[in-house]
């Protein structure tokens, strides 16, 4: 394997380190380049650019593979839960008994919200989207606990256990609240006798003298939604948290921006949009047929919950969640859904279409998590902020590997200007 890659530019060749993964990805460095040659590189949209070394997740997208710390995704589906599993990405290693219990007992501890910020929420008008909402209680967090937000990367440290279950226990409390309060309804209390998933969904549907019960296949749907979204690399909203990271900025300011990329209906908005794009087919009195074709054309919507900038073949976790879906269904007793029958059309048709066969364009795991959502009774517009809770250990590990990294440097990529040259201001009066 070579160690340097040759460049040649204007004459000059430059020799340029290679470095080496776990996985053997490959990767050329090319950090020297502007100082040696004065050329940057250009890669719109990031789509073949490496912006860290990072021990968290590994993603194969040619052969549909997604390992947390290196144990594979079908493993951890089957064996581990959504705590466990937030465990072992945030620190690296699966939880001892013991480190479980403390995890646990942690999270128990710091469900409820500070009571100034449950008046927060009274600011917001009903109908205020609820990623606006966490976004914003999510940074709040770091004005209620200031000495875990400093902005000072050693000392924020020092408290990451208590940040890290602050954030992972409280985005659920958050999430629930900002659901009961748009429908005026009376808040729930976290209780010490539930786990993560069960308390989550007592949170948001218990009433006051109707303690909701979830299904055992409701529960574990739910947990599997959240340990399959529990990190993805560099996606958009990780590389968002990253970046704010970078600055210096503290665990809750990062994660709150990662809120924000994730709202983005080519990211975390995909799920919702994939409900919108079957209700629209439904209503049309389509099968999916006219909407692929449109699609296709290029004149209609995009085929929503398809296609992966990374997975150029079927994104693992639908593989997952589609299985755990059909068991859900079974439990709820729901038996026809005509949405899912337009998304199992959909799904037949463009795996057998050429257009999507050589643009190598598979089901993501937003294609099956919205109807997952749905079955479970969670509203269309909470179905993003689901997604933000299953991917918050994921943010929390990547803000860590920022925030202790010795060498840590700014993110701060270049552009090429394609503006206009220099020219001199006009008076008002001359304009026009
Ligand atoms: N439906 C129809 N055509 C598509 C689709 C789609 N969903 N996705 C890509 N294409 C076509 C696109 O028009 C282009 O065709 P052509 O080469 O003829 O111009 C080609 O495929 C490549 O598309 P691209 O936009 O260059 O691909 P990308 O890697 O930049 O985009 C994507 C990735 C996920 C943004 C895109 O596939 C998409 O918009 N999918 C629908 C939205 C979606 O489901 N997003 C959730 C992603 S998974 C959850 C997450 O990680 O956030």
């Amino acid at each position: 394997m070579p160690k340097t890659a040759t460049l040649k530019i204007d004459d000059k060749e430059l020799s340029l380190p290679i470095i080496i993964g776990t996985e053997n990805e490959r990767a050329v460095d090319i950090s020297k380049l502007r100082a040696e040659t004065g050329y940057i590189t250009f890669d719109d949209g990031f789509a073949n650019t490496g912006s860290a070394q990072s021990n968290i997740t590994y993603i194969d997208g040619e052969q549909g593979i997604l390992r947390y710390r290196g144990y594979p995704i079908e493993q951890l589906a089957e064996k581990s839960n959504f705590i466990e599993t937030a465990y072992l990405v945030i620190h690296g290693e699966l939880p001892t008994p013991e480190q479980r219990t403390h995890f646990s007992s942690l999270l128990t501890q710091h469900a409820p919200l500070h009571q100034g910020m449950t008046r927060l929420f009274q600011g917001f008008p009903p109908a205020a989207h609820p990623m606006a909402v966490l976004s914003a209680l999510m940074n709040a967090l770091g004005c209620y606990y200031p000495h875990l937000a400093t902005n000072n990367h050693q000392r924020d440290l020092e408290h990451f256990e208590e940040a890290v279950a602050i954030a992972i226990s409280k985005v659920r409390t958050i999430a629930a609240h900002s659901y009961r309060i748009s429908r005026g309804l009376p808040l729930n209390h976290p209780k010490r006798s539930l786990n993560y998933c069960d308390n989550f969904l007592h949170l948001m549907f218990s009433e006051p003298y109707n303690d909701y019960v979830a299904t055992p296949e409701v529960a574990s749907a739910l947990n599997l939604f959240l340990l399959l979204h529990a990190d993805h690399e560099q996606n958009c909203s990780t590389s968002t948290v990253r970046m704010v990271a970078s600055a210096g900025a503290n665990l809750f300011a990062s994660v709150s921006a990662g809120v924000n990329a994730l709202w983005g209906p080519l990211h975390g908005g995909a799920n919702m949009a994939v409900i919108e794009m079957l209700k629209s087919i439904h209503a049309d009195g389509d099968d999916g047929t006219k909407f692929i074709a449109a699609a296709k054309s290029g004149k209609g919507d995009r085929l929503m919950g398809f296609g992966h900038r990374v997975y150029k073949n079927y994104d693992p976790r639908a593989k997952i969640i589609k299985t755990s879906f059909y068991k859900a269904l079974a439990s709820l007793g729901i038996k026809d859904d005509p949405l899912l029958n337009i998304a199992m059309k959909l799904e037949e048709v463009a795996l057998s279409d050429d257009y999507f066969i050589s643009r190598k364009l598979y089901p993501n795991v937003d294609f099956y998590s919205g109807l997952i959502m749905r079955a479970l009774g969670i509203p269309e517009e909470m179905f993003t902020v689901m997604f933000a809770i299953g991917r918050m250990p994921g943010w929390i590990a990547q803000w860590h590997e920022v925030a202790r990294n010795p060498k840590l440097k700014i993110y701060r990529p270049r552009q090429i200007y394609a503006g206009h040259p220099q020219r001199n201001y006009v008076p008002t009066n001359l304009r026009g």
